[in-house]
This record gives structure tokens, sequence and C-alpha cells, in this order.
């Protein structure tokens, strides 16, 4: 007997192809974060969520798929997860927003802060750029330096120009800013050094995400925090992926480092518009109004920052992982993931070809020609064909807390059919089974 599960075949997108048609009228770019939009999907996909329930989502064509990627991994627990809907209810009966700041502010305060023993305070806000980038400001505030470092071979720190001016979208960007920015090789002490030696006295902090595969090798977080202080830089753990997916609350806790302040986003509240920094008290007072005489520092001043129902989302989402042991479950499904990724690729013979990487909590695959190169043709016939296998892939995988061993399973079965035509592809061409244009990457030069 065959126990393969059972696809859902999707073949109608109408009311998506309309959805397309119009809105890129109304919203430059068609979505609020570049990676949702429509040059990152192949043309056969939903172009818009109707809705979404635990693992699934619905598109504008009542068509469902298992999610991969989360909320852009901003969903920790699920969608609509009913804890954590409950408290938000709760807390709106009550008013979202007021003259000064609601008890809620210093609840969130003291719970988040006992998950992050070496951090003594924490600043709200609702995007993950918005606390990165203070954070940056309260380094050069803290050191009188004007250079930043962060690895330049890593994706995403920030929507502001200290960063964005450094990728190739660097248009709007001025000169002057685009050079107080400097990068390194990721996880590469000589290369970190050689910036220190390069630019003496000048480099006000090092920000980085903890680790982004799983060899992160145990001994360069403490290393390169120890380096950063030697030459007078203060050290800032990004933890808007890791945090909540690598450890409960991070890899801060998990490698034991003390870094002088951490940035927290994405799945800390479910999706929820609520982020945080972090930090060490003799580096987070500088935001404060306590030291009568000091010149002040504007540090994450935002109308929104105390919303009080994404706070006690945050709140929710903190008492479900203690409640739970979300991380274990969540790396269970993510091992078993890679696991069965693997074997299916071996059994289709395609090692060559696709490769995993990343780490159990948020794996990705890389899809390969002939020739070796990465082909964003082949990789965009990949996503065509999982999403019509009712899997909404964009080439990573985020493990919740309501993905099952099941939907490992459904996944599997839609990625060894899809391999099939990828095969059929790579032996023929793929512009004979890829409907529309290739993905293109988010950072480039030119539309
Ligand atoms: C590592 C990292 N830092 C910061 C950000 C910025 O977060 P947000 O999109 O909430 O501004 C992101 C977003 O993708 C990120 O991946």
């Amino acid at each position: 007997m065959n126990n393969s599960p059972k696809l859902r075949i999707i073949e109608r997108f109408e009311r998506s192809q309309n959805y397309r048609k119009t809105i890129h009228n109304l919203i430059p770019g068609g979505a609020h974060t570049y990676t949702k939009g429509d040059d990152q999907f192949p043309a056969l996909s939903p172009a818009a969520i109707s809705h979404g329930k635990g693992a699934y989502v619905w598109d504008l064509d009542g068509n469902q798929y298992l999610d991969c990627s989360m909320g852009l991994t901003s969903v920790s627990l699920g969608h609509a997860y009913k804890p954590v809907l409950d408290r938000v209810r709760e807390e709106l009966e009550k008013g979202a927003n007021f003259q000064r700041p609601s008890y809620i502010e210093k609840e969130m305060a003291e719970a988040f802060l006992a998950l992050i023993p070496c951090h003594d305070m924490i600043k709200f806000s609702k995007n993950g750029s918005s606390v990165t980038t203070a954070a940056v400001k309260l380094a050069r505030a803290y050191t009188g330096r004007d250079f930043v470092a962060f690895p330049g071979d890593h994706p995403f720190y920030s929507v502001d120009d200290w960063f964005i001016g450094r990728t190739a979208c660097d248009r709007g960007v001025p000169q002057a800013t685009k050079d107080l920015s400097l990068t390194f090789k990721s996880y590469d002490l000589n290369s970190l050094k050689e910036l220190f030696e390069k630019y003496p006295n000048q480099i006000a902090c090092v920000i980085t995400e903890p680790e982004k595969e799983d060899n992160t090798p145990q001994d360069y977080l403490p290393k390169a925090i120890e380096l950063a202080h030697q030459y007078g830089a203060l050290f800032i753990v990004d933890e808007m992926i890791s945090g909540f997916k690598s450890d409960f609350p991070g890899s801060t806790t998990r490698y034991g480092i003390e870094p002088d302040m951490c940035t927290w986003g994405k799945g800390i509240a479910n999706g929820f518009s609520f982020c945080a920094l972090t930090g060490k008290k003799h580096v987070m007072e500088l935001g404060g109004i306590r030291n009568i005489g000091d010149a002040k520092v504007f540090l994450a001043s935002t109308t929104h920052g105390g919303e009080t129902h994404a706070i006690a989302a945050g709140l929710a989402t903190i008492k479900a992982f203690k409640e739970n042991n979300v991380i274990e479950h969540n790396h269970k499904i993510g091992d078993l993931l890679v696991a069965k990724l693997r074997q299916c690729i071996a059994q289709k013979g395609l090692e060559k070809h696709i490769a995993i990487a990343g780490t159990k909590w948020l794996s990705y695959t890389v899809f390969r020609d002939f020739e070796g190169n990465v082909s964003m043709s082949l990789r965009t016939l990949m996503l065509q064909e999982m999403i019509k296998r009712g899997v909404l892939y964009q080439g990573a995988f985020v493990p919740c807390f309501s993905h099952t061993e099941q939907d490992v399973d459904y996944f599997i079965e839609a990625f060894s059919q899809s391999c099939d035509v990828f095969k059929l592809a790579l032996n023929d061409s793929t512009e004979k089974y890829l409907v529309g244009e290739p993905t293109k990457p988010v950072f480039r030069k030119y539309l």
C-alpha cells in the first residue's frame, strides 16, 4: 500500500492574477517588504494571502498551502495561535495607546529581561530595523566614534541608510553615510581584526547575526566580542532571526556570551509588531533621562512602541515558549525535514544540483545547473512546482510549533514530485517547464 500523502494540486490563480494587475498602482513594490514582492515568486503563485491558521495559509482563490517561511520567520507558534489571540483580545478591550506608558510595558520589561540575564535594560519598538539602528546610534554615542562594522556577506540588518548604503541598492543614500559603514567577512576573526587595524579608534561597534549555519565555530562569538572590546568598540548581537529559534531566548544564552546589546524581533510576538533592544546598563542608560547635565541621546522614540496588544502578544508568546518546550519541538521538526530532504535528494541523484544549507531552525535549499552555478531559473521552477503541490515554498523552511511530522511528510512528497520536473528541466530546458520569469535577487542594482 502506498502511504504517501495525497497532494492538493493547485492550478487556479485568477484572483491572484487580478490582484497583481492593480496592486503595483497602489503600493510601490506591491508589498511592504521586498521579500514578499512579485519578483520573488514564480508567475504561478498566490499574489496575496487571505488568511492563515496554524501551519497553513489560504490565498485569494481559496487555495490552501503548507506555510514554510511563517511570516518571514515572525510566526513562531503558528498563524492565529489561540492563546496569543486570547491575550491580545483581552488587552484590546483596554485601549491600544495612551498619553503615558501603559502598565504592560513594565510587565514586559521585567519578563523579557528575566530571559536575558546579561542585560539590564530594554527599549521597545515596532520594527527590527529601528532597534538595530538604535543599537548603532547608542554605540556611536557611547564611544564617540562614527564607523560601524558588519559582515558584508550577511543578507540584512536594517532598512536604514547605514546598512542599505552598503548593498547594491544604494540609490538615495549619501556617499558620506556609505563611507561610515565597513564590512568584514562573517565569522572570520582575521577579517574583523584587519578592519580594527585599518581604522584605529574609529569603529563604534560590530553588529552581527550570531549564527547562520549549524557549523558556526563555538569560539567565534566570544573571541569576536573580546576583539571588539580590545579595540574599544561595542558588540551587538542581532537576534532578529535566531531569537526564539536557535534557543530560548536565543544564541546569546546558548553560547553563554555577553554582548553589550542584543536586538530582537520577528518571532518574539508570534507575528505581532513587537521588537526590542536589550543591553547593559552603562550603555542603555545613555538613552535615559536621569543623568542630568549629560547630552541627551534620542533613542528609539516611537508613537507606537508601547502599543499594548502587541506587547500582550509578546507576553503570551513568552508564556507559550516556557510552557510547551517550543524550541525542542521546532528543532525536532527542522531536523526531520533536513534528514528527509537529504534522503530525497540522494534518491533522485540530485546531490550535485540541490544543496541544503542553514540550520535546523532555518534550512534552505540552493539549486545549481550543470556548470555548478546557482540557477535562479531552476530555483523558480522548483518554487513553482512546490506551490502547485500546495507548499508555499520560497527556498527556506522555518519550523514553527504548529508544524507536525505529517506536514514534513507532505513537504517531502511535494519536493520529491517537484524533483522529477526539476530533472526533466535539467536534462532539457528550464524554459520549457517554467511559466513566466525567474525570480530576481532582492538586492540588485537595476530592476
Ligand atoms: C537579521 C535581521 N536584522 C534586522 C532585520 C530588520 O527587521 P524588520 O524587517 O522588522 O525591520 C531583519 C529583517 O529581515 C533581519 O533579518
